[in-house]
């Protein structure tokens, strides 16, 4: 072989080499892709995330709601009609999903599928609040079965670190993804009714001063709302410094800190914003695969509430 033939062929090699490198960062798992809309909606992710800004210019509390959709959208069977169950019943934003969606099937119709419509929208949220900006895989399509039993598998805000590591063993988390993913937590609020039942009796793992504050916020009524931490609309780490304090509002936050098993995770992102951001992004991209539908186990939903 000469010279010449020999640097072409080691210079193929090189090249099938990244090839296939790249083509693995391209494919993720389950055969979603970083690029899956380039081809037939181009501008799909912008769309989405114009509609995000604007509705949460116009209303910044919807961050929290829709970065909670997404958690739940993944967490339960299939989704959307359980928006009626007892569980999803504070879910708000699903307007914003419906906005982008009506212009996504104007430019590209039937392409862009409701799940990675809210998985977007949850990231673009995250990052218009402050938090980390990541890319995520596309390509999950909408399932066909909408039943409200399905949120049965969503955590209850009463259950302790044990029972959470569980839960979300079961979906392939470790514990430290399960409090990390809990820092979503550091926007938003839970309703009285949430976290009432923490209130009878005394409660070591409750700061005192706090506890009067959540005994307030019930005057109220069973619908008054808690900020998680005193930054609602903001995406930081003083959710993780509000649980040190001892007061984190919903009895499964605060069991976090309780638990040995949790507790380091809980100390770690209190003290490094930035060590919180980065496994949460990563978090989240892997949140966002739990049973993913592709290609005939689902459809793309013409309209986000109903199946087609
Ligand atoms: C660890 C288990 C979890 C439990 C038990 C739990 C439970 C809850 C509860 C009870 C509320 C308040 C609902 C209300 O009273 O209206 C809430 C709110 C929220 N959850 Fe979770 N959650 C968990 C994990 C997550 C995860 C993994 C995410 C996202 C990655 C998330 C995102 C949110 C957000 C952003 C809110 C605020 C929603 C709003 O203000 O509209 N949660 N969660």
């Amino acid at each position: 072989m000469s010279l010449a033939k020999l640097v072409m062929a080691k210079l193929l090699s090189v090249f099938l080499f990244m090839e296939v490198i790249a083509s693995g960062f391209r494919f993720g798992v389950d055969g979603l892709r970083m690029d899956y809309y380039i081809m037939t909606c181009p501008f799909g992710e912008q769309i989405v995330k114009n509609a995000v800004d604007r509705a949460l210019d116009d209303d910044p509390t919807l961050a929290a709601a829709l970065v909670r959709m997404h958690f739940h959208d993944c967490f339960i069977e299939d989704n959307k009609a359980e928006k009626d169950s007892p569980g999803n019943l504070s879910l708000r934003g699903y307007e914003v999903i419906d906005d982008a969606k009506n212009q996504l099937e104007e430019q590209c119709p039937g392409v862009v599928s409701c799940a990675d419509i809210i998985a977007m929208a949850a990231r673009d949220a995250i990052f218009w609040a402050g938090g980390p900006i990541y890319d995520i895989p596309k390509g999950r399509k909408d399932g066909r079965r909408s039943k409200i039993e399905d949120t049965i598998n969503l955590p209850f805000p009463t259950f302790n670190a044990s029972e959470l590591i569980r839960a979300f063993g079961q979906r392939g988390f470790t514990a430290q993804e399960m409090v990390v993913l809990s820092g979503a937590h550091t926007i938003g609020v839970a309703r009285c009714s949430s976290f009432k039942s923490r209130l009878t009796g005394v409660d070591p793992t409750l700061d005192s001063d706090f506890a009067k504050t959540l005994s307030k916020t019930c005057s109220a009524g069973d619908n008054a709302e808690q900020p998680f931490d005193a930054t609602r609309n903001d995406f930081d780490n003083l959710y993780f410094n509000a649980l040190i304090r001892k007061a984190g509002v919903l009895f499964s936050d605060q069991t976090l800190l309780t638990n040995a098993k949790t507790r380091a995770a809980v100390n770690g992102y209190a003290m490094n914003q930035a060590m919180f951001f980065l496994d949460f992004q990563q978090a989240m991209v892997k949140m966002g695969m739990v049973d993913v539908k592709e290609g005939g186990k689902g459809e793309v939903r013409h309209n986000c509430r109903k199946i087609n």
